[in-house]
């Protein structure tokens, strides 16, 4: 007799091969093939950190110094002096009190929501609030309420029906590319008695990390920082007072019953940070990229959404019209994210263009016209 779990695996993937949300992993290619992708355009290494020899040299003299793992979770040995260092670090930049490190972002928010939420809890979040916050605040059994989309009268409806409370946003949005009014967003939980938690994945190191519109404590009473974005690495961090650090260390179980980030990836973050500390140049040849990007666009009939950030969606909605012109374009050497419902809302799928400091101009104006050329050749008038 068959198992059960495997009629629904067959089910499931036949469900989703039908209905074109199949998600496959694919080899990324680094030969001169005309069919292998060549320029990547779906990555989230805003700077062009990942494959930097500078920071390959930190990773080795990381590894030489502190070890390559961490051998324990942290309540048991797995804390040592790159940890603290780059927990130092963060600190300094945000001026929060205190800070801990994770494995990865997604563990730091389920963590995070997990443990600071129970069941009789109400939690006010953006409506578009990433995945791993989501399943948090249902693994911690709260109510999750959420207002519409950056719209602050609606998120001040939702404070003034549920004071003293907590809201949750991101502060760069993961797959509209938009910034969150944090500032009033600040406000109006001040005026509220309520907590504003700020997962900064896609701000944190792309914006000058010490200018004015890098999040910090005096608007974020907890910010998410992840390492596998902006700082080309891997990990991330949670940072807010003493009290909430000291009450998340002791009772995170993603924190407690799991081995530490490696000692050599905490001094990687670190020297990842002070290598974007010495390099305005490089947020503002991003600036530079994106701004490209958006003029070439319009030119050529593309409609943009308003998103100023390194993430450019070109909205298509249909999900196998959104493949079709991914895969062509990865055939024509442009890698670009196809993103389909339910990480999108269904009827808006996109193509998730990402620009990073290291794009050429040409390799900017060849795919450009590509798509451009794709969406008439499709008959596609994107959203
Ligand atoms: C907004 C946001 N938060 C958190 C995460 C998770 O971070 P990580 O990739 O480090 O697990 C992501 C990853 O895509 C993200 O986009």
């Amino acid at each position: 007799m068959a198992h059960p779990l495997t009629d629904k695996i067959t089910q499931q993937l036949a469900q989703q091969q039908a209905t074109g949300l199949l998600r496959q992993r694919k080899l990324l290619g680094f030969g001169t093939d005309t069919n292998v992708i060549n320029v990547d355009f779906s990555h989230n290494d805003y700077l062009g950190l990942a494959s930097s020899v500078e920071l390959a040299q930190a990773l080795y003299q990381g590894a030489l110094t502190y070890g390559v793992g961490s051998k324990a979770s942290p309540l048991v040995s797995g804390y040592g002096a790159a940890h603290q260092l780059l927990e130092q670090k963060l600190c300094d930049i945000t001026g929060h009190q205190a800070c801990m490190l994770f494995c990865s972002g997604f563990s730091a928010n389920s963590a995070l929501m997990k443990t600071l939420f129970t069941s009789t809890d109400v939690v006010i979040a953006d409506k578009l609030v990433h995945a791993s916050i989501i399943d948090g605040i249902v693994d911690s059994g709260a109510k999750l309420v959420r207002y519409l989309h950056n719209d602050i009268d609606s998120a001040a409806h939702l404070l003034a029906k549920h004071p003293n409370n907590v809201l949750i946003t991101e502060s760069v949005f993961s797959m509209d590319g938009d910034s969150a009014p944090i500032k009033a967003l600040s406000a109006l939980c001040q005026q509220h008695n309520s907590w504003l938690i700020v997962d900064d994945a896609h701000g944190f190191g792309v914006v000058d990390l010490h200018g004015c519109a890098a999040i910090t404590a005096k608007q974020a009473d907890i910010q998410v920082v992840t390492f596998g974005k902006a700082l080309g690495c891997q990990g991330a961090a949670i940072l807010a007072s003493q009290d909430i650090i000291d009450f998340l260390v002791a009772n995170a179980r993603h924190y407690i019953y799991s081995t530490a980030l490696s000692p050599a990836n905490a001094y990687l973050a670190f020297s990842a940070i002070e290598f974007i500390e010495k390099s305005p140049h490089l947020p503002s040849q991003l600036n530079g990229n994106i701004a490209l990007f958006r003029r070439l666009s319009t030119e050529a009939g593309i409609k943009l959404t308003a998103s100023q950030t390194a993430i450019q969606p070109i909205i298509i909605g249909d999900n196998s019209l959104t493949m079709a012109v991914a895969e062509s374009l990865a055939l024509k050497g442009f890698k670009v994210g196809a993103i389909r419902s339910p990480t999108v809302p269904a009827g808006r799928a996109r193509l998730r263009i990402t620009l990073n400091a290291q794009h050429t101009p040409a390799q900017i104006n060849q795919l450009v016209a590509q798509l451009a050329l794709l969406l008439t050749d499709l008959s596609i008038e994107n959203q």
